[in-house]
């Protein structure tokens, strides 16, 4: 039987595909490099002390920062060598749902010995972040977490460029380890889990030279449970230039004390005004008294003169969020936790005292209901635009990030603010955010403090 064209066709497209397939394996594999969550132990301590046994990628916490161009891709093979199952999301990435890394929502939790292949492309530039997404409030105090740096394609003119993870630790003073009961009622119910131990990326007293005169770039983060870092500058003087990564339309001149809530980030442009000989510092003010969470000895004279306030950085793409004048009307009430009005709420569909609530170990509720349901909070149109409030009644400030979009916020006179991920909110307060819903999928919503998100601040919006 002589072939038809139409069989050939057929056969050798089949050939090809046969052919190519593991080929285009191979080169898809290639660009991989693993990331393996694994127990480690370093010393956090003061010398004298134990190591502290830890949980980190590659062994190390922070994990090795990855740092990229922007539009660039980010693959990840993520082994799980832990003893429990884990996931890792790319905070702040305006990601496709699928690498959101959200155990339980966006992936399955990937179990002990397994692996799972993270591939995505990095649409903004700035300071990014990444963490365990699976029983968050243990994993990340064990310390599974690293930046994601994004840079602009255009470098910016600063002398250095340093990562700055600012993060607690509750640590047994005789034995140096963890603290590891990370489900304590009383955490849950007031502020969260805060640690008895402080340190920048890892080290209580971290200190890095540095020349008079320079420019640094200085891309903060705060990586802790639950605790708002208070800073300020000494002997540097500066900008912040962006907020969760977005650039800001101007940079805005630090003066005094700026807050840092979990999950958030902010890039500032400092020039080092401290004399030869003296140092500058990162400050931390806890409790009234004023600490070096980052010390910068200036060993030297720099080349440069001193710069003209610096420029603001390149916008990242889709940062305008448009009209607002028929955006979709949400809102969310925060309440619960101790000192809260919470009588009742509902919990795996069934109405609970605060009583009963409380044996369960659950304490908040947005919008009356405790932590993830099968139904979002909302069902949101690609590209509609959304205006959330978020009432604060409780008695405790919370850290509300979004996952897979970003927000402004809108002022009482309906001026927009900066864009970011996580708001601060403050115990009694409203705050309005809007934001368009252009990226469609599974997105979470909930407090960063992560005790609290363990306890009922968790929910979700989907956007189709
Ligand atoms: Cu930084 Cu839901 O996470
Ligand atoms: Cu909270």
């Amino acid at each position: 039987m002589k072939q038809t064209r139409r069989q050939f066709l057929r056969a050798s497209a089949a050939f090809s595909v046969a052919a190519i397939a593991p080929h285009r394996l191979f080169a898809q594999n290639v660009g991989f490099v693993p990331l393996t969550a694994q127990t480690a132990s370093m010393q956090l301590a003061p010398e004298g002390y134990a190591k502290t046994d830890i949980w980190g990628y590659d062994g190390v916490m922070p994990g090795a920062t990855i740092r990229v161009q922007q539009g660039a891709r980010v693959q990840r093979q993520f082994i799980n060598a832990l003893p429990q199952a884990s996931s890792v999301h790319w905070h702040g990435i305006r990601i496709a749902n699928a690498m959101d890394g959200v155990a339980g929502l966006t992936q399955a939790a990937v179990a002990p010995g397994e692996t799972f292949d993270y591939d995505f492309a990095v649409p903004d530039a700035g300071t990014y972040w990444f963490h365990a997404h699976n029983r968050s409030t243990e994993q990340v105090a064990r310390g599974l977490y690293g930046a994601l740096i994004v840079e602009e394609n255009a470098a910016p003119d600063v002398d250095r460029d340093e990562v700055l993870i600012v993060d607690d630790w509750l640590l047994n003073p005789e034995t140096a380890q963890l603290d590891a009961d990370f489900e304590v009622a009383h955490d849950r119910s007031h502020a969260g889990r805060n640690g008895n131990f402080i340190a920048t990326n890892g080290d209580f007293e971290f200190s890095t030279d540095v020349k008079k005169g320079d420019r640094l770039r200085l891309r903060l983060i705060n990586a802790a449970n639950a605790r708002i870092f208070v800073l300020s500058l000494v002997g540097l003087e500066g900008w912040a230039m962006a907020y969760d990564g977005m650039p800001l339309a101007q940079p805005v001149r630090i003066d005094g004390q700026f807050p840092l809530a979990p999950g958030q980030r902010v890039d500032l442009f400092v020039d080092v005004t401290a004399d030869i000989g003296e140092s500058a510092y990162l400050v931390r003010t806890l409790n009234g008294e004023n600490m070096a969470q980052a010390t910068f000895p200036v060993t030297a004279a720099g080349t440069r003169t001193t710069r003209a306030v610096p420029e603001a950085l390149p916008p990242n793409p889709n940062m305008d969020i448009g009209d607002l004048t028929n955006a979709r009307m949400l809102t969310l009430n925060m309440e619960g936790g101790a000192m809260g009005r919470l009588d009742a709420a509902i919990l795996d569909g069934e109405r609970r005292t605060f009583r009963q609530l409380a044996d369960a170990n659950q304490f908040w509720s947005f919008n009356g209901v405790i932590g993830m349901t099968d139904t979002p909070l909302a069902s949101l149109a690609r590209g509609e635009t959304v205006r959330l409030t978020i009432k604060n009644d409780t008695s405790f400030p919370h850290a509300m990030h979004m996952h897979g979009m970003h927000f402004r916020e809108v002022s009482e006179d309906g001026q927009l603010g900066p864009m970011r991920d996580t708001l601060l909110s403050f115990a009694g307060q409203s705050n309005e955010i809007a934001f368009v819903a252009d990226n469609p999928g599974k997105w979470l919503l909930h407090c960063h403090m992560l005790s609290h998100a363990a306890s009922g601040m968790m929910t979700w919006l989907d956007v189709a």
